[in-house]
């Protein structure tokens, strides 16, 4: 169900669904279309492909990942759970032949714990960073947390900050290749002229066809997508990558996220090419259903939608128990007649996220779907998957400490090797790292409405000026 607290906690001038009962997904409302008998069906990934113009990753992508990384895909790509993306095998072409590229993910910190659809993207840099080999950059918008929202102050979101970064460094990431940062500590330098690179090739016009900004939005907003977009540029990161921009520029990020960033990056890899920067690409994943449903995400404000990463193993067999939506049947023998749904469930929709075993998840699906498995045993596996999950994760959360927490945000240089075995081509040192090069990917409906807001610009700026030469009496 769409969350009616989280429409109403969002300014005016942010698009929410209330009014629509189509399927809207943006970086601040997620929800699927609200059916006629008012309840939100679950968010259609395919459709949202091809509305923003990214790229599904296939059976083929996932046969050319394992053969350039020579590891097996991921499960969360095995099962269509990081399900898209731009560019990525032009990543994969640069990791075979050995050439730079560094990863780049973030968090808006707006709560003090994060949740298990949080860790979600940040488990799956994690594996990447491993894969890869690859200095990884974290950013903490605590700026936009601000910004966004009509309560919140700065001491709040920066106490997040904090206590976000600890959750983040649990994942398990390597501080030898991890740099994380707040906008609030590190804009200024390279990454605030990056900031400003941005900000200059990004119009009004712009802003408001790609987040739907109005009049009333404050400008803060507007600007924004110049902050997130400038840490996709190497060049915003000297003490990583160097101070030489005739190289930086051109090492490309790849950014694993959740689908609803995509407009960020869309908006990004357009002004890359106008700066003749190398053009980020993206790897997205799908969201972690709420507890109640497909058709929402798990949100951190509404306690009963999400397990937390600070919840006791007794909260979360109750939570589960308690309020995870059920595709089985209503009755034990009813359930034993006609199976379960496993694409509703929610218990085993966290189990395709959250258990490794493919062939244990293929067995939990076929006895749940024929009726073997009932409504409450297959809780009970989820209960205690996450509960190992979460332990595993309270441990290493406990070991971080303020220093650690500091070294991470150290600007120190990384290390890292990339591709140890790259395939050696016949070209010249330096010649490979041309910009990524991806087809640029608005949508037709996009671009059309960016083309038109343009001509009415135009046309207004065009009459202004009339208006003034004739007052100056020209
Ligand atoms: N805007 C994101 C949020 O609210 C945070 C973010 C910044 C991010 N840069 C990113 C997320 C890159 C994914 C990838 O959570």
């Amino acid at each position: 169900m769409a969350d009616p607290s989280i429409a109403a906690a969002l300014p005016a001038d942010v698009p929410t669904t209330t009014t629509t009962t189509k399927q809207s997904v943006d970086p601040w409302n997620v929800s699927g279309e609200i059916g006629a008998d008012g309840i939100a069906k679950a968010i259609n990934y395919l459709t949202l492909i091809e509305e923003f113009g990214t790229k599904k990753i296939t059976e083929e992508d996932l046969v050319r990942f394992e053969k350039v990384t020579r590891r097996k895909p991921h499960r969360f790509m095995r099962r269509g759970i990081v399900f898209s993306h731009r560019d990525l095998n032009l990543i994969l072409d640069r990791h075979e032949r050995g050439e730079p590229f560094f990863l780049y993910t973030g968090r808006g910190p707006s709560s003090d714990s994060m949740h298990i659809g949080h860790t979600v993207p940040f488990e799956f840099t994690k594996w990447m960073q491993d894969v890869f080999d690859v200095p990884l950059i974290i950013m903490l918008t605590d700026d936009e947390k601000f910004i966004f929202s009509e309560k919140r102050t700065i001491e709040e979101v920066m106490s997040y900050t904090t206590e976000n970064t600890k959750d983040i460094v649990a994942v398990g990431f390597d501080p030898k290749k991890t740099f994380i940062f707040s906008d609030y500590e590190y804009m200024g330098g390279a990454f605030y002229k990056n900031v400003t690179r941005m900000s200059k090739m990004i119009t009004l016009n712009v802003a408001r066809a790609v987040f739907g900004f109005n009049d009333s939005s404050c400008i803060g907003k507007i600007h924004f997508g110049a902050v997130q977009g400038a840490t996709s540029f190497a060049n915003s990161f000297p003490h990583i990558f160097g101070d030489d921009e005739s190289k930086t520029t051109q090492i490309p990020a790849m950014i694993p996220c959740a689908i609803d960033q995509d407009p960020y990056f869309r908006l990004t890899r357009d002004v890359a090419a106008r700066l003749h920067f190398a053009k980020p690409a993206l790897i997205h994943a799908r969201f972690l259903d709420a507890l109640q449903g497909p058709g929402s995400k798990m949100s951190a404000s509404v306690d009963t939608s999400a397990i937390f990463m600070k919840d006791t193993p007794n909260q979360i067999k109750n939570k589960i128990n308690k309020y995870a939506f059920s595709g089985g049947q209503e009755t034990m023998e009813l359930q034993r007649e006609k199976g379960g749904d496993t694409e509703k469930d929610v218990a085993y929709q966290y189990l395709t996220f959250f258990l490794e075993d493919d062939e244990e998840l293929a067995k939990i699906k076929a006895d749940y779907t024929s009726g073997q498995l009932l409504t409450g045993e297959l809780k009970a596996k989820c209960i205690s998957e996450l509960q190992v999950y979460v332990k595993g994760f309270q441990e290493r959360r406990a070991a971080v400490t303020d220093e650690v927490v500091a070294d991470f945000f150290a600007r120190k240089k990384l290390q890292w090797v990339g591709n140890p075995t790259p395939i050696v081509t016949a070209k010249a040192p330096g010649e490979g790292e041309g910009v990524v090069e991806g087809e640029e990917k608005m949508s037709k409906s996009q671009l059309k409405k960016i083309a038109k807001e343009k001509m009415i610009a135009e046309r207004d700026a065009e009459r202004k000026a009339v208006k003034a030469v004739k007052a100056a009496g020209a």
